[in-house]
Formats: C-alpha cells, structure tokens, sequence
C-alpha cells in the first residue's frame, strides 16, 4: 500500500477540522479516492469548545453566521406563504432554472445598474455549488484557480471536491486592503484558468475598487483567465454606497456567484444562484457548457424556486436590520478599543465580521484556546481564514448587540 499524503489547507470553524496538517497512513486508503483524504480530526479550537460546551461553561460566543439564530425579525407568515404556491404541484424542468425566479434575480441587479439576462443566469441550491459549476466548466483535473489570501475557507473542500488545485494571491493590507497585483501575475502558470474575487471579501470586509476591477480584467483578459466574482456580501456595505457589481462586467469571462443565505438571510432555503458576463463568444461558449452541467442535475426544488420573488422582496427589511445590527457593534467595538492598548481592529467596508489585531504572543489557534478558556469567550483564529501571520482574531458583527458589547468586554479584558 502506498503512503500517499494529501494537505487539507485551511478551515472552516463549522466543519472544525485540522488546518494545513498532512494526512498520514489510513488503512482504506486504497478504497476511497485521493480527493477525500482528508484530516478529519477535529482542530483543537473545536475540541475546546466541544469540552467547554460539555462542561456547561458559559459561553459568550463571538463566530455566530447564521442569520437565523441572531435575533433579526423576519415576517414568518409571509415566508411560509411563499412556500405554498400551488405551482408546486406540477413539475417545469428548466435548466437554469425557473424564469419566474430568473427574472426576480435579473431585477436584484437592475437595483445595482447591472443588466443581466434571464439566459444568462443558472440557479441553483447554493454558492457552494455554483462555485463547484464554474470550476467544472473552467477545469481540468490539476488546473489551478487564483484565490485570495486572506480568505473564505470553504474553497479548499470546494477544490479538492473537483480536483482543482488553488493557488493563492496576496491582499495587503495598509490602511485598508487591496489585491497584491504583482504577486497576482506571478502566480500565474499555464494551468491557471481563473480567478477567484470575493467582493466584499470574508473576513477582510473590503470590496474590489473599480480600479482593480480595470486591472483584473485586464490581466484576465490578456491571458485568457476567467474571473470568479463571489458577491454573497455585496449588499452590506458599512458605509450604505452600493458597490457595483461583476454581474455585467464585460472584459474577462466573468461568473458571478451570490445567494438568498446572507442577501435575504435565509440559508437554510438552499438558494443562489451564477451569472455568466464577458465576451460574446467566451460566454456563449461557457453557457452551453453550463446548460449540460445544470441540466444533469436539475438541483432546486420546486416550492423553493416560486418563493425566490418573494424572497427577495424581503430581503429590504432583513439588510435594514444586519447593517445597523454591524454600524452598532463596530461603534461598541470601537468604544471598547480606545479604552485599551493592547488591541485594535483592521478597517471594515462590508460584510459581517472585524479582523481584530491582538498580541501575537503564541499562535491564533491557542490564543483562541487560551482565551476560550480564561474569559470563556468564542473568538475564530485568524489562520482560519489563512492570515500570513499570527496576531489577529475574526469576530462576527451580527452577534447580538448585547453579547457582542459582553463578549468584546470579556475577550479585552484576557490581554
Ligand atoms: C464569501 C462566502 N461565499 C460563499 C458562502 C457560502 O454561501 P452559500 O450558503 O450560498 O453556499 C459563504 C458562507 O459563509 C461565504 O462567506
């Protein structure tokens, strides 16, 4: 049998697996592919919690993401209704999707100034698998896409899932972040196909300026490169400008990615959706392809697809909420930082976290520990999320205002 070893880079807190750790001898080995060689013993942050949890210890946890479990109103009645739309007792198969949904989702954009065709848009049950959609149809095993560091840690799975290789590119950060253009062209080799943005980037809440947006079109143009906007935080800008959106960018090969999980705040109803943008004959080309993918699986449920109109309409009232929710946590933040010296935070334009610097006094994953165990605060680890460097913690801005202030308080106070 041969030792093959297989690294799982990077993250995520809910799957609670080891980061960047080799996997060593398993004795399937030889039964299972390759691609799911995977460390599945959980990370140390994860065990804490897990005992911490077990002990019935306190908790003031600071990595809530789940909409739902944040104390937002939403209108319960109309959401069920929705999902009773007598539509749902006959069966439409479409590919993309249903046209009703489409043109509810081609409206979204029209309120970001982007045109968007209904041909142009695929449903389907979450941005985690229209990414897996665009890799498919952008690479063959080995090929490499470009992702930003730091960032999301969901890709990794993603990646290794269709045999794509990432390869990261650099976001600096000096007095607010920006993408590292030099090291992204270094970066590229001739398996890359394309390149991943996500605008506002999670956790370091900053968009692409339209500057870098030139600039990447024009690197990604030059060189063939198709660009992979993911834009599931684009309407929570800190500041209230919109951001303009890839969803009609016309330079590179574009597919632009979001969903109903943070928009409408509404994961749980599984769905979201990819736009396809660029050059006519790159994009109809991608779209054909895309048709065949899509219409393998034929993935989105019936009730859920008739309720996407109805969703969006609501998602007015959901955002209202989640941005003053953010503007009053980071001004609490903020209150609770001048008081100390000993840590401060990363500027923030969007999304739903704050990078926080700390004393890089051990490594984030014990500091989390450390302070899990003395302060009985949650806080994610910046190597989480792929920081070059320790000194740094991830917190959610959604938290409730009254734990986020209690929890802030608790977690300064351990430095
Ligand atoms: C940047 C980013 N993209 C995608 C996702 C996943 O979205 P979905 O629930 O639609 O798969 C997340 C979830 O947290 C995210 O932070």
């Amino acid at each position: 049998m041969s030792i093959r070893k297989h690294r799982v880079m990077g993250n995520y807190g809910n799957a609670g697996y080891n980061a960047a750790e080799e996997i060593t001898e398993s004795l399937h080995k030889i039964m299972f592919a390759k691609r799911t060689n995977w460390n599945l013993t959980p990370n140390g942050l994860s065990e804490a919690l897990a005992a911490h949890r077990a002990a019935g210890r306190p908790l003031f946890d600071l990595t809530v993401s789940n909409p739902t479990e944040c104390g937002f109103e939403y209108d319960g009645a109309a959401i069920l209704k929705a999902l009773s739309n007598p539509a749902v007792l006959s069966y439409e198969p479409n590919s993309r999707g249903l046209e009703s949904a489409r043109r509810a989702v081609a409206r979204y954009y029209g309120e970001h100034n982007a045109e968007v065709s209904l041909e142009d848009i695929f449903l389907t049950t979450s941005t985690s698998e229209a990414y897996s959609y665009a890799f498919r149809t952008l690479c063959d095993p080995g090929d490499e896409l470009l992702i930003p560091s730091p960032s999301y840690p969901l890709f990794d799975f993603l990646a290794d899932i269709q045999d794509v290789s990432l390869v990261r590119y650099p976001l600096v950060y000096d007095h607010g972040w920006q993408i590292d253009f030099h090291a992204l062209e270094q970066a590229v080799t001739p398996r890359t196909r394309g390149v991943i943005v996500v605008h506002p980037n999670n956790p370091t809440g900053h968009f692409a300026k339209r500057a870098e947006i030139v600039k990447l079109n024009a690197i990604c143009e030059a060189r063939e490169l198709a660009i992979i906007a993911d834009e599931v935080f684009l309407d929570f800008s800190i500041a209230g400008e919109p951001a303009p959106s890839f969803a009609a960018n016309g330079g590179a090969l574009t597919f632009t990615l979001s969903g109903l999980s943070k928009i409408c705040g509404l994961p749980q109803m599984k769905a979201a959706w990819l736009i396809v943008s660029g050059p006519k004959a790159m994009k109809n080309e991608a779209i054909a392809r895309l048709e065949i993918i899509a219409d393998t699986y034929l993935s989105l449920n019936a009730p859920v697809q008739l309720a996407i109109p109805n969703f969006l309409e609501e998602r007015y009232a959901f955002q209202k909420q989640v941005i003053s929710r953010v503007r009053s946590n980071l001004a609490e933040l903020d209150r609770q930082l001048g008081a100390q010296e000993s840590c401060s935070r990363l500027t923030v334009e969007g999304g739903w976290c704050v990078v926080l610097r700390v004393p890089a006094t051990r490594s984030d994953e014990d500091l989390a520990i450390h302070l899990l165990a003395t302060t009985g605060v949650c806080a994610h680890p910046g190597h989480f999320y792929e920081f070059p460097s320790d000194g740094q913690l991830v917190v959610s801005l959604i938290t409730p205002e009254q734990g986020f202030a209690q929890g802030m308080r608790r977690l300064l106070s351990g430095f």
